[in-house]
């Protein structure tokens, strides 16, 4: 359903070729704002847009390999000046602590963690000058939970969220508001075929008894990203079918 609380609003959804980025621009697009989509695959990026279009908005698909310091710089200089920014492209191969490669490392925190913080080092200025901005950082409830196979990505999460924090008390003076949304499983492809057979079982375990729909994270996510949510910075909302309640 399409309003206009995001009217004359700009923003950039990191990762938004497909999942949760995807539903994210396409709402934020249906919410009124004119959306940058961005990611690696330019036909998936172009489909993203043409979603936009479909419902009635305005969307540009921008590629950028964020695991490339260069490319992160590149792709705030294309963009510009936001209203919005949406740290949300992420990786999350998993491994044993003892199996861990350094390269799977590294690339985990270069995608997960540094890309988000030096996009947001290049726009957050401008928000700050315009006293006004919001950034909505995708973590998830791995940040909060151990798992057994899950040590880098959870603590990649846990850095989103920390620097979620930061930004908060950092940009809070300015107007600019900083937020976390912690997803719990949710039925994108990407983790449906990470966690395997186990993705099913995992969400049955979870209090609401099924996997999230990435148009669920994506409210909660305009939700922060409007006025709605205008006293509020540096907060974790998990969205994840209760599970951190258990
Ligand atoms: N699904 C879940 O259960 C779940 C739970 C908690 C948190 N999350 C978080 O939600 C976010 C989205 O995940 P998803 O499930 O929607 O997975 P997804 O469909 O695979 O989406 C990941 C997005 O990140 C982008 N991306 C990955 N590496 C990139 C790179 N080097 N450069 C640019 N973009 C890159 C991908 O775009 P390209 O491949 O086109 O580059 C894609 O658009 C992630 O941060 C994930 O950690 C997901």
């Amino acid at each position: 359903m399409s309003t206009n609380e995001l009217q004359d609003k700009k923003a950039l959804v990191t990762g938004a070729t497909s999942g949760i980025g995807r539903a994210v621009a396409v709402k934020l697009a249906e919410a009124g704002a004119t959306v940058y989509v961005t990611g690696r695959r330019a036909e998936l990026g172009k489909e993203t847009v043409e979603l936009i279009e479909q419902a009635g908005g305005t969307g540009h698909f921008v590629v950028a390999d964020v695991a490339n310091i260069d490319d992160v710089r590149k792709l705030a200089e294309e963009v510009g000046e936001v209203d919005i920014l949406v740290n949300n492209a992420g990786i999350f191969p998993f491994s044993s602590t003892p199996e861990q490669s350094l390269d799977s490392y590294e690339q985990v925190f270069d995608i997960n963690v540094r890309a988000s913080y030096f996009l947001t080092a290049a726009l957050a200025p401008a928000m700050v000058a315009r006293k006004k901005g919001a950034i909505v950082n995708v973590s998830s409830v791995a940040a909060q939970i151990g798992t057994p196979v899950g040590s880098v990505y959870n603590a990649s999460k846990a850095a989103m969220d920390a620097l979620t924090r930061s930004w908060a008390v950092e940009f809070g003076a300015a107007g600019v508001r900083v937020n976390s949304v912690a997803p719990g499983p949710i039925r994108t492809d990407m983790a449906v075929e990470t966690v395997g057979e186990m993705f099913e079982a995992f969400s049955r375990s979870t209090p609401l008894t099924r996997a999230g729909e990435p148009e669920e994270i994506a409210e909660a996510v305009v939700f922060l990203a409007s006025d709605k949510a205008s006293y509020i910075t540096g907060a974790v909302l998990t969205a994840d079918g209760g599970l951190v309640a258990t």
